[in-house]
């Protein structure tokens, strides 16, 4: 799971460097397929369920699961990359939104208290804590910043499944009371929105959109569940992560 963990996250730090005004998303999937493939991965998304590409790209009011095309970013969007990866018998998943050029002031906020959310989400995992504790620290952040929460895409177990039976909500939700406990891998990956989170599917029954139209922004680790936390699987031995790296403040 460290290992496939860094290489998630390898490549999700090398698509940060593709993330530039003029670049379609389709040469973002076979970047990020190549890369992939060259470390002796295989990109998880690939025909999973019928997902026709390698890598999700998620662009504006996009929620969740945007199919990479020939539609070129432009300056002011903000695109989240989800990237993971199956090495060796494991899964690795790990996303985050990048700022594509110059972005409006809402835009900004929203990308850095979405990513702030997630960290409240990753320190409140404890051995003996409720899974109900995570959602509880991300929802309320949310709140602090009047952004919604989205409740249809949730964090999940993964390990030799993408996406085994743990669930993991980003709101609070007393009945997940599960104990979390040593040694359990799983995601964190709130999708947080400008306005409503309320959402629909194009009919290409992948693509996520908010109902309002407005902006959302994700961003995900794997994490393992340790004596003193959670450990983030997806970084770099250095400690490197996209969301790290990318951060803006
Ligand atoms: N990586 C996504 C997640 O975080 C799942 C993508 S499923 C796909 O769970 F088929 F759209 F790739
Ligand atoms: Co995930
Ligand atoms: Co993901």
């Amino acid at each position: 799971m460290r290992r496939a963990g860094q290489v998630a996250a390898e490549v999700l730090l090398m698509a940060g460097e593709w993330v530039v005004p003029g670049v379609t998303t389709d040469s973002i999937d076979a970047q990020v397929h190549d890369e992939i493939v060259r470390r002796g991965a295989y990109p998880s998304p690939l025909n999973y369920r019928g997902y026709p590409k390698s890598v999700c790209t998620s662009i504006n009011e996009v929620i969740c699961h945007g199919i990479p095309d020939s539609r070129a970013l432009v300056d002011g969007d903000i695109v989240n990359v989800d990237v993971t990866v199956y090495l060796s018998g494991v899964h690795g998943d790990t996303s985050v939104t990048f700022e594509v050029g110059d972005v409006d002031d809402h835009s900004r906020l929203l990308v850095r208290e979405t990513r702030t959310a997630m960290y409240q989400g990753i320190d409140a995992v404890r051995p003996g804590a409720p899974v109900s504790a995570i959602g509880k620290a991300i929802e309320s952040h949310a709140r602090r910043h009047r952004l919604g929460v989205v409740r249809e895409f949730i964090g999940h177990g993964v390990g030799t499944e993408f996406h085994s039976g743990l669930q993991i909500p980003h709101y609070y939700d007393r009945s997940h009371n599960t104990p979390l406990e040593t040694g359990m891998t799983f995601t964190i990956e709130p999708m947080l929105t400008l306005g409503a989170p309320a959402l629909y599917l194009w009919d290409d029954q992948w693509t996520a959109v908010t109902a309002d139209q407005r902006r959302s922004a994700q961003f995900e680790h794997t994490l393992l569940c340790v004596g003193g936390g959670a450990e983030i699987l997806t970084r770099t031995p250095a400690g490197e992560g996209a969301a790290e790296t990318y951060a803006r403040s």
